[in-house]
């Protein structure tokens, strides 16, 4: 739920300060992106040099660049950058300055301004965090809707042992990813994604296949559960584990096994997403033993098999929003945007094997994602669980008003 949320780190003036670039690196690792503000006193605990190198951004702890040029810091636009505003550690100090509105340090200027939600993680002494002046300063913050990260319990810098231990910072991104997941868009939404290839019979033991693996489909799955989503993946044959966070899973062999399986499904979906190769056509009466080889035709005749996205795009209804995928061989675009009208559907994401280490069977992909209203969104290539996450966040910010 981190991937590409704009964080915007507070460090106040505790001991548990060094621990703000463990967070920072954590929350990096998930994938946001981390700008941090420290007030004067968090300077003396870690220096800004250090969470300006980990976070490859300069550290704003001052109102003023350049005193004598009369540069300033804008505060306000720190505040309309971030997603979230996470105070961590959060002194009893600064928890107290933010109930009173106080303004006096860089740190407090952003809270003030600040449009996103805010959360702290409080850490102190146990005393302190008793204090009934603390707790009623978090009373008031929670009343604003201030999201509080309970601190630990356990030794304390002072030598003291109990409650006031900020978090660590692991905990501390759990937190985080709860809380996004909490607000996600797809938090409740029932999806449906399929997968994998499909085999067509051609008598008991043969059938025509492709090549896909299902990783991408799969990986899709995972992310849109991840993100919230209760998840269905019906799946043609492939050699993976389903992921275990999805809620249901349907094997199925033929086109038009997945075609009945996701039709069934389909009206009581949100998002449906089409990923699956399913094949174009079958071998038309497929002999149900197997041919010996003095048995086998000179030619087999195909008949088309059902279109599952075709399927989805003419039946969906209102609020219903289906994804399908484009495989081409060539550059692709024009032919990508054509399927997206011709299908009706919402969003058609484009892979293509001209790509190096882009399409079928690879752990990675390369795509372009072409929406409705003629959005267009590129990507690099990446793994395909990132590649996932792209297409999950694409959604969300495509669902959102
Ligand atoms: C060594 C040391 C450790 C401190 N640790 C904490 C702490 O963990 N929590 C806290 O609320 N205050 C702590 N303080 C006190 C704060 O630094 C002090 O209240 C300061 O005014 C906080 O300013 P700020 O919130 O603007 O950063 C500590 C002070 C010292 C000298």
């Amino acid at each position: 739920m981190l991937h590409n949320r704009r964080i915007l780190l507070g460090i106040t003036g505790s001991i548990a300060a060094y621990k703000s670039a463990l967070l920072a690196r954590e929350l990096q690792r998930r994938g946001a992106e981390v700008r941090v503000v420290m007030t004067p006193v968090a300077t003396e605990f870690i220096t800004p040099l250090t969470l300006a190198t980990l976070t490859g951004h300069r550290v704003y702890s001052d109102f003023t660049e350049d005193k004598n040029k009369g540069l300033w810091t804008n505060h306000v636009e720190l505040g309309l950058w971030a997603d979230v505003f996470l105070i961590a550690p959060a002194t009893a100090q600064t928890l107290s300055s933010m109930v009173a509105g106080a303004g006096d340090n860089f740190l407090l200027a952003v809270h003030l301004s600040s449009r996103c939600p805010v959360i702290v993680a409080p850490a102190m002494d146990l005393d302190m965090f008793q204090h009934p002046a603390t707790q009623e300063n978090l009373g008031a913050l929670r009343s604003r809707e201030i999201s509080i990260i309970e601190p630990d319990s356990g030794p304390l810098a002072s030598g003291l042992d109990g409650k006031g231990r900020m978090a660590e910072p692991n905990d501390i991104a759990d937190a985080l990813d709860s809380w996004f997941a909490d607000r996600s868009p797809l938090q409740g939404k029932r999806v449906l994604v399929t997968a994998g290839p499909t085999h067509e019979p051609i008598d008991a033991v043969r059938f025509i296949g492709n090549r896909s693996s299902g990783k991408m489909g799969y990986a899709l799955a995972a992310a849109f559960a991840k993100a919230g989503a209760t998840v269905k993946l019906i799946t043609g044959p492939t050699q993976l584990t389903p992921p275990a966070n999805v809620q249901e899973v349907v094997h199925v062999q033929t086109a038009q096994e997945m075609f009945d399986e996701a039709i069934a499904s389909f009206e009581k979906v949100d998002i449906a997403v089409a990923t699956a190769a399913v094949a174009d056509a079958r071998p038309i009466n497929p002999s149900e033993n197997k041919l010996r080889k003095n048995e086998l035709p000179d030619a087999i005749s195909l008949e088309p098999t059902p279109d599952t996205l075709a399927a989805f795009g003419a039946n969906k209804h209102s609020g219903q929003f289906v994804v399908g995928f484009a495989l081409e061989t060539d550059e692709g675009r024009g032919s990508a945007q054509e399927k997206l009208k011709r299908k009706k559907a919402d969003m058609i994401v484009l892979n293509t094997t001209a790509d190096q280490g882009a399409g079928f069977g690879t752990d990675t992909n390369k795509v372009t994602i072409f929406e409705k209203d003629g959005k267009t969104h590129n990507f690099e290539l990446k793994s395909k669980a990132e590649v996932a996450q792209d297409i999950v966040d694409t959604v969300m910010n495509s669902l959102q008003p």
